[in-house]
């Protein structure tokens, strides 16, 4: 089964909504494999934004994602990237229909609530091992999985 990186960011922190997005997950039947509450520092940010280094709001973006702490994970099931991307909604919470996590925590473009990992070869791998050593990752089974998948 494939890995996705997600980080719920400060807004969502300091929002109290930790709890509710790792629910969601959980209860969709993805299985937790790694889990971090951390502060990012500016290097890490940069890093993990490199694609974005051009863009008019990279500087308001890593000042945001630095502001706080973040909780980061890493979530493991059939199609882990996409199911999560779609599970997260729009990257603008205003064009992102009710029921995933930006349409129903968020209004702000920049205050979307919830990073995962994009369906590009290898965004996900290359985010997991930028935030995570390979033993902070565990590998067990979860007693629903003969229930979740054929
Ligand atoms: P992430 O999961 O955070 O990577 O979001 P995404 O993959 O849905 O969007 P993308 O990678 O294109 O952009 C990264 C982040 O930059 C977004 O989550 C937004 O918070 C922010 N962002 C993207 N586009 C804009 C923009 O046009 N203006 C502003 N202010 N922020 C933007
Ligand atoms: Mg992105």
């Amino acid at each position: 089964h494939e890995r996705t990186f997600v980080m719920v960011k400060p807004d969502g922190v300091q929002r109290g909504l930790v709890g509710d997005i790792v629910a969601r997950f959980e209860e969709r039947g993805l299985k937790l494999v790694g889990g971090k509450f951390m502060r990012i520092d500016r290097d890490l940010a940069e890093e993990h934004y490199g694609e974005h280094e051009d863009k008019p709001f990279f500087d308001d973006l890593v000042s945001f994602i630095t502001s706080g702490p973040v909780f980061a994970m890493v979530w493991e099931g059939q199609d882990a990237v996409a199911q999560v991307r779609t599970m997260m909604g729009e990257t603008d919470p205003a064009e992102s229909a009710p029921g995933t996590i930006r349409g129903d925590f968020g209004l702000d473009l920049g205050r979307n609530v919830i990073h995962g990992s994009d369906t590009e070869e290898g965004s996900a791998e290359r985010e997991i091992d930028l935030f995570f050593a390979a033993d902070e990752l565990l590998d067990y089974e979860r007693v629903d999985e003969t229930w979740l998948y054929e």
